[in-house]
């Protein structure tokens, strides 16, 4: 018989820039039956986890469906009860926080949703949604509300006179706008991205990413970008953590977690990210993970990826990694890893293109930009690699997205509508689906 070993995590250094620190976050749903609703189990959607997030930076969280993403987020904001853990803001345990502080420190983070169809109210007019927030808080009335339901609009990319539309005139990428712009009327300092645009067209995605990277920048914002797969992360986050059945696997800065992964499951989820650069491609060694997710329910004891981990075949199924649940250990820096292998997982050369990646940019792909543009004034730019070249970066993210951008500094355009081909734009690129009679509030338009 197998027995699970805890061990004790690294201890965390506490940085003074941390704006969210989640430190040993537990969330279990109660599996309910029968006509006394009796517990019969429990889902471990989240499992002991802890991370910080800093000031200004964008931490992304990566992970196949239902490791428990989504429920980690809402949890960073309050919107789940942690079942034991604490996540603190600026500080502050947001549990030992009373309803009416908690309501005042809200508004303080916010949350855009996956799905821009069903986040937002259909009965509810675009000027009523991004007004809702502002007049709950009290921060403005009036004209001067309505001013700054004109300016946020303006801020995504829509036009000010849209405020009297219904969600269902708009495509996809615009309703998100909608969705970012109501998030922003609070003046948040945190944001969780949920997804924000798995559900777009890929023509929408990379506008969506670069309007959100952008307002980053401006505002100075610190998000939580969720997202399922490595490729939409990795251009735009500061560090980047990975997640395997509610755990947290590996975090680190995408130049050291990209190039050489210490876990055997973020090596599987590169093998699946396209490379731009057929040569790369050609020579990569892939790994195609087996089974399905174990259930959250009866997590494998020991270490939880072992039921699919190439790494444990590779090396004789070592008996450590049925009973001893790793924990997350550094590799190098800030690179850490949950595997008691991660040296070997370090050295192997499974998933991960052996192309050049010198400049994996941090930040937005706007400051990539900047920053490659400089490279190049200074003569330092690398001309003929087309990840050396400001339109490379650009073009390697649009690849990644499988998406064509606009050149830099074109105007943000969401280009396609429901119905419409995929990047093909009409004849105004901006109009929402224009429906000359918008349904009397109060009624669901089918
Ligand atoms: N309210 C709930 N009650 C019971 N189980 C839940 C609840 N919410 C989430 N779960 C379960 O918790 C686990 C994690 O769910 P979560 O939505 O956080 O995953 P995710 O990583 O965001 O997935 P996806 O990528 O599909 O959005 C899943 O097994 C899910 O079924
Ligand atoms: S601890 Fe063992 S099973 Fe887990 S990831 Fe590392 S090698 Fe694989
Ligand atoms: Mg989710």
């Amino acid at each position: 018989m197998t027995t699970t070993v805890e061990t004790t995590p690294t201890p965390r250094v506490t940085d003074q820039k941390v704006l969210v620190q989640v430190d040993d976050l537990k969330i279990h749903f109660p599996i309910r039956s029968g006509i006394f609703k009796t517990v019969k189990g429990t889902v471990k959607a989240v499992d002991g986890v802890s991370f910080d997030v800093r000031r200004g930076e964008t931490l992304g969280l990566v992970g196949e469906s239902g490791c428990g993403k989504s429920t980690i987020g809402r949890a960073m904001i309050r919107l789940r009860e942690p079942t034991a853990g604490t996540v603190a803001f600026d500080g502050v345990d947001l549990g030992s926080l009373s309803s009416d502080a908690l309501r005042k420190m809200r508004r303080r983070m916010q949350i855009i949703f996956q799905d821009p169809y069903g986040s937002l109210d259909p009965r509810m007019t675009v000027g009523s949604t991004v007004s809702e927030p502002i007049e709950t808080h009290g921060l403005a009335a009036g004209q001067a509300k309505r001013d700054r339901v004109a300016e946020l609009l303006t801020l995504v990319g829509l036009d000010p006179a849209y405020v009297n539309r219904y969600p269902h005139e708009f495509s996809g990428g615009q309703r998100q706008r909608i969705g970012v712009a109501r998030a922003l009327a609070v003046e948040p300092e945190f944001i969780v991205c949920d997804e924000p645009i798995s559900a777009l067209d890929v023509s929408i995605q990379a506008q969506v990413l670069n309007l959100l990277t952008d307002l980053r920048s401006r505002l100075g914002l610190t998000y939580l970008f969720v997202a399922h797969d490595l490729s939409v992360v990795k251009h735009i986050s500061d560090r980047v953590a990975v997640m395997y059945l509610g755990k947290v696997v590996e975090i680190g800065p995408p130049d050291q977690l990209y190039a050489a992964p210490g876990h055997p499951y973020t090596r599987a989820l590169l093998s699946a990210v396209p490379v731009p650069d057929p040569t790369a491609e050609r020579k990569r060694k892939r790994v195609i993970l087996q089974g399905d997710v174990p259930s959250p329910v009866n997590p494998p004891p020991g270490c939880r990826f072992h039921t699919r981990c190439w790494l444990y075949e590779r090396l004789g199924q070592p008996e450590e990694c049925r009973t001893v649940d790793p924990p997350l250990v550094a590799i190098s820096g800030e690179h850490q890893a949950a595997c008691h292998f991660a040296e070997e997982s370090v050295k192997s050369d499974v998933g991960v293109a052996h192309m050049e990646e010198r400049s994996i940019r941090h930040g937005t792909p706007t400051k990539a930009l900047e920053s490659l543009a400089g490279d190049a004034a200074r003569g330092n730019g690398n001309q003929g690699d087309p990840l050396q070249t400001p339109g490379g970066a650009m073009e390697a993210l649009a690849a990644s997205l499988g998406a064509h951008l606009p050149s830099p500094g074109a105007p943000v355009a969401d280009l396609g509508a429901p119905g419409s081909s995929a990047g093909v734009p009409g004849p105004d690129p901006e109009a929402p689906n224009v429906d000359p009679q918008p349904p009397a509030p109060g009624t669901r338009p089918s």
